[in-house]
């Protein structure tokens, strides 16, 4: 097949398009490189400098690579960023997928594999979420991902567009290659090992008071290998529409036992500052994965805490400086 992969320049897009061009796709990325890195997108995928926000640009690229499917990870991804500025989050996310969306109507490209979250929900009623629990996300970044996934559910009626929309939780670990160096850095993990790294001071637990058994938040990790399997699978059943899945372990994880698995695996002791709750951070947040499972076949097989936490750190032992480097110095993440 042919694939338009967005946002392949970043964490997760990344290592799609290496597992896409391994598998013998014919890939080509459109990235703005405004928090991606080009020296993470595999040899042999084409690269676009574009910005969804561009309609005509958009057009152009989706004319010129003419995909037999998109695959849409391209977003700004930050929550506070998103509560300070809305106008960011509602143009590149809704907006900039409304023009992929349009450019695909008009090219006749009708199968779109969608990247969600679970901010869709909101503060969950109920746990393990399923994906017909109600949608009430409580910022900016939620919001714009639900709007989307409303066109996506009108352009499918109206259209045939075919979609799945894939409710991520927590996505963590790395790739021998590829790994998760956003800037600036707010997921737990990574930043546990930038904290064993001596390159931050040390690490936040915000709530230690939840009712959960070490009284920290609960969350749902997959290993980004298995969500980049299910984003595959779905690829294969676009025949028809998926509509929302989610994907997770229902195993949550407490961010104790991110740093014990953190302490173990570095084998350094981390310094940890314990603060207050964050408003809007439920106690837990884990998936009913029941129709990632019944949809697409699909059952994590990496998605153990120690596996994901060794990936991470070895990725970032293999390159201390994250992907800043310029490509001759980082030989490992491209020229396969
Ligand atoms: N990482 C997670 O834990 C997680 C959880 C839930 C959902 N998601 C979703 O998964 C997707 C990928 O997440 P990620 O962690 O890989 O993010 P990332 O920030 O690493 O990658 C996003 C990519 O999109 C590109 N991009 C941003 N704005 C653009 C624009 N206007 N035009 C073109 N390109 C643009 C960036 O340059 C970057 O390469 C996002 O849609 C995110 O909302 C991620």
């Amino acid at each position: 097949m042919r694939i338009l992969v967005t946002g392949g320049a970043g964490y997760i897009g990344s290592v799609a398009v290496d597992r896409l061009v391994a598998r013998g796709d014919e890939v080509a990325v459109l990235d703005s490189l405004w928090r991606g890195h080009r020296s993470a997108i595999a040899k042999g995928a084409e690269f676009y400098a574009a910005d969804l926000r561009d309609a005509a640009r958009v057009e152009a690229v989706v004319r010129d690579v003419n995909p037999d499917a998109v695959l849409h990870f391209a977003a700004a991804t930050l929550v506070p960023e998103s509560v300070r500025e809305p106008s960011l989050y509602f143009s590149i996310n809704t907006s900039g997928s409304l023009n992929l969306l349009m450019a695909m109507l008009e090219a006749g490209v009708e199968r779109i594999v969608f990247s969600s979250t679970a901010a869709v929900y909101g503060v969950p009623q109920s746990m393990p979420v399923r994906e017909d629990d109600p949608t009430q996300p409580i910022n900016p970044y939620g919001q714009s991902k639900r709007m989307v996934e409303q066109i996506l559910e009108a352009f499918s009626l109206a259209y045939g567009l075919r979609y799945a929309a894939l409710r991520y939780f927590n996505v963590a670990g790395a790739t021998e290659y590829l790994g998760e160096d956003h800037d600036p850095e707010t997921h737990v993990i990574p930043v546990a090992i930038q904290v064993a790294m001596g390159l931050r001071d040390a690490f936040g637990i915000y709530g230690t008071d939840y009712p959960t058994p070490d009284g920290t938040a609960i969350r749902d990790y997959v290993h980004v290998l298995d969500l980049v399997d299910a984003h595959l699978r779905a690829l294969d059943r676009l025949d028809e529409t998926l509509g929302a899945i989610n994907l997770g372990t229902r195993d949550g994880v407490s961010v104790r036992q991110i740093v014990d698995a953190v302490e173990q695996v570095t084998e350094r002791e981390l310094p940890v500052r314990l603060e207050a709750r964050r408003e809007g951070d439920p106690p837990s947040l884990v998936a009913d994965s029941t129709k990632a499972s019944d949809v697409l076949g699909w059952t994590p097989t990496h998605s153990n805490l120690p596996e994901m936490v060794s990936s991470a750190w070895d990725w970032w032992q293999r390159h201390p400086a994250g992907y800043s480097r310029s490509r001759a110095e980082v030989p490992s993440a491209v020229g396969r």
